[in-house]
């Protein structure tokens, strides 16, 4: 079957995080959701639970956990058994948790930088001090400066490495030895691996995303994931924790039950086994197919028109774009994209690196082709090329 992403819903006035907030007549290419409507087999897997009527507490039955067994030991090798899995609304309240599990306030986590908002913000909140190990911008993608990592991560008052697999905002998907070696250090400096996976699914040619636990299975981890991302559910709030140590799913336990966010959306279990099939990876690789063809007008419109580069897109639908031969600061260009050719696209700051701006590229081809004639349009002006 072929899917429709051509398609897409009018978004404003559903409470839409990243419509709503836009001022009107602005495109926004922020907040990372896609502007794709749920793939047919979840709207009907929702719809007969909405069918059913009764809507109370949930817990998830033998089906979802062999739904999540099935899915990544069928699409990536990895054995996961039914006990390491615990259910969780979303993957921020899993970081959290795991880091209130395994840190007390004071303790150090480290983090490739830039990074994904949250991971900053998550630290924080469990009252730790974040080390930032900067990724190297290498030719147009970025590679780990392994040396320096070590060295941070020799700290023993950093307690936990928080990796992000594949990566947002560069949109690495890190290869298989590179995990490696992080895995290594992490056991060499006795550092406790947590790898956020939420973003496995999107896979750009060439480029397929490896579990940490498949690239160093020797070296204990904990990892999250979710459909939410890659099937563009987030709403309905669901992820897993894969944890194979006992003794530290009942510490992630333990803090999951004292921050109160144990309890389940049914929409969400049944939107997971529905996606969780080979219909799911149909609508995946049409989505990654279409999604792609956005980042390739972005990058050599970008090229043409301004010389900029933008950073290869291996994974995620981000793309991480280099600004620094804007005579203004990113903020700046943000403030005035937004203001003047009403496009919103984020400036780093957030991700911690101001040199670059990270554009959404999942909505249909005819709205990103508007959204990208307003903000080169936008560019040029700010750079006086118009
Ligand atoms: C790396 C990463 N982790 C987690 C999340 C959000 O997870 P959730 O909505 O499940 O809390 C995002 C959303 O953009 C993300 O990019």
């Amino acid at each position: 079957m072929r899917y429709d992403f051509d398609n897409i819903p009018d978004r404003r006035g559903t409470g839409c995080y990243k419509w709503d907030l836009a001022p009107e007549g602005v495109i926004p290419m922020w907040v990372a959701d896609m502007d794709f409507k749920a793939a047919p087999f979840i709207l009907e897997a929702v719809q007969r639970r909405l069918d059913h009527g009764v809507f109370g507490y949930t817990m998830v039955m033998d089906d979802y956990y062999q739904a999540v067994v099935d899915w990544f030991g069928h699409r990536r090798g990895w054995k996961i058994e039914k006990d390491w899995i615990m259910c969780i609304p979303g993957v921020i309240p899993a970081i959290a948790c795991t880091l209130k599990a395994f840190t007390k306030p004071g303790d150090k986590v480290a983090i490739h930088a830039p990074a994904y908002n949250h991971f900053y913000t998550s630290i924080r909140n469990a009252g730790c001090i974040c080390v930032e190990n900067k990724l190297l911008r290498s030719g147009d993608s970025f590679v780990i400066d392994f040396e320096t990592m070590e060295v941070q991560l020799a700290d023993p008052e950093v307690k936990v490495f928080l990796l992000c697999n594949p990566h947002n905002p560069t949109g690495r998907v890190w290869a298989a030895e590179e995990l490696r070696r992080i895995a290594d250090i992490c056991a060499k400096t006795g550092t406790m691996l947590v790898s956020d996976e939420i973003h496995c699914e999107i896979e750009m040619p060439g480029h397929t995303f490896t579990p940490v636990a498949i690239a160093a299975p020797d070296v204990p981890a904990v990892v999250f994931n979710s459909p939410s991302k890659n099937f563009n559910i987030a709403g309905l709030q669901i992820a897993n924790i894969i944890c194979p140590d006992p003794a530290w799913r009942k510490k992630i336990d333990r803090a999951i039950n004292d921050n109160e966010v144990c309890d389940l959306n049914p929409f969400g279990v049944e939107a997971l086994k529905a996606a969780y099939t080979p219909e799911g990876e149909e609508w995946l690789r049409q989505m990654n197919e279409y999604v792609y063809e956005n980042f390739k007008l972005l990058r050599d419109t970008v090229s043409r028109e301004l010389g900029w580069t933008v950073c290869d897109l291996q994974g995620t639908y981000l793309a991480w774009m280099d600004c620094s031969a804007a005579p203004l600061d990113t903020v700046a260009v943000q403030k005035s994209l937004t203001e003047v050719e009403k496009v919103w696209i984020n400036n780093g700051e957030m991700y911690g690196d101001r040199q670059y701006m990270r554009i959404n590229l999942a909505t249909s081809h005819e709205l990103f082709a508007e959204a990208l004639d307003r903000m080169v349009r936008g560019l040029k002006r700010i750079c006086g090329k118009a």
